[in-house]
């Protein structure tokens, strides 16, 4: 879409100090927790072993071995929120023995192209695909991630629904406020979106003060540029990716997808080789 590759860090580039960007992601992302019952029952359906495309902070692990994972691998590209998923790790019990027993991984690297021994039942893009940069990109992501299944094993793309996407763009204003480490945070975000063939194009800045330790402010700027592929887009692209859809969701309590939903949840698997190939 634009000359410069787009880099899988998606903290990269911005002026903010990253480790700072990545706990304030937690803050914002740690309540997030109606989709785990799902992620537990898909493992324990899907059986033993998951790849988590895009981990970032490792919000899902406890969710994959709470559902009997016998190996999960999980990639991502920013280096801030792999040491935050590395942290999760060492302080969950049932997460460090898995890792103890070296059947959990914490990768650096890039869902287009990730680098991973072994096959998958389940691998999972929570929320991913908006930050790439568009079909090209996606289709790599889905081809990879399609390479990675094993026989039988299932692809989930789990994203913002046709329902919760915004219809215009929406000016500065607060988010939140919160605290981290006892003192006060406040984020504060803006979009502006456009309707484009290959579906929502989505510029979404934030801007976080968050006070440090001796009363001055940082401010913390950042921005991401998001793509919300239409259902019809997203359809050819896994076909391209060799993958078909096998389910679609609308919520994490397994509603049917339609405009309303909240979630846009597809549930793939490889597509039958053509007859030769
Ligand atoms: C919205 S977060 C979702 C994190 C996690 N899946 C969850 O549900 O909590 C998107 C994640 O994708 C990662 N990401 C985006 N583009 C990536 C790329 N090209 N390669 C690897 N990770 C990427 C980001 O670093 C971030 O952690």
């Amino acid at each position: 879409m634009t000359g410069e590759p787009r880099s899988a860090d998606i903290f990269a580039g911005q002026p903010g100090d990253a480790d700072l960007l990545a706990a304030i992601y937690d803050l914002e992302h740690d309540d997030v927790t109606q989709d785990l019952g799902f992620y537990r029952e898909l493992t324990r359906r899907g059986g033993g072993t998951v790849l988590d495309l895009g981990c970032g902070s490792g919000r899902l692990l406890g969710a994959f071995v709470a559902g009997g994972a016998s190996r999960v691998v999980g990639i991502d590209g920013s280096p801030a929120l792999l040491r935050r998923a590395e942290a999760r790790v060492r302080g969950d019990p049932r997460l460090s023995a898995l890792r103890d027993a070296g059947s959990m991984e914490l990768l650096l690297g890039d869902v287009r192209r990730p680098r991973v021994g072994g096959r998958f039942r389940l691998a999972v893009a929570a929320g991913v695909l908006p930050h790439l940069d568009g079909p090209e990109d996606a289709v790599r992501m889905l081809a990879a991630a399609a390479s990675c299944l094993d026989d039988g094993g299932l692809l989930v793309l789990d994203d913002i629904g046709p329902g919760a996407l915004p219809s215009r763009d929406l000016p500065l204003s607060v988010d939140w406020r919160r605290e981290l480490d006892g003192r006060p945070i406040v984020r504060r975000s803006q979009l502006a979106q456009r309707e484009t063939p290959e579906g929502l194009r989505v510029d979404y800045a934030t801007l976080t003060d968050a006070v440090r330790p001796d009363g001055t402010i940082a401010r913390l700027p950042a921005s991401f540029r998001l793509w919300y592929p239409s259902m019809a887009v997203l359809q050819r692209l896994l076909e391209s990716g060799g993958l078909v859809t096998e389910t679609t969701y609308g919520s994490h309590d397994l509603d049917p997808l339609d405009e309303e939903s909240e979630r846009r949840i597809l549930i793939a698997r490889r597509a039958a080789r053509p007859p030769g190939g």
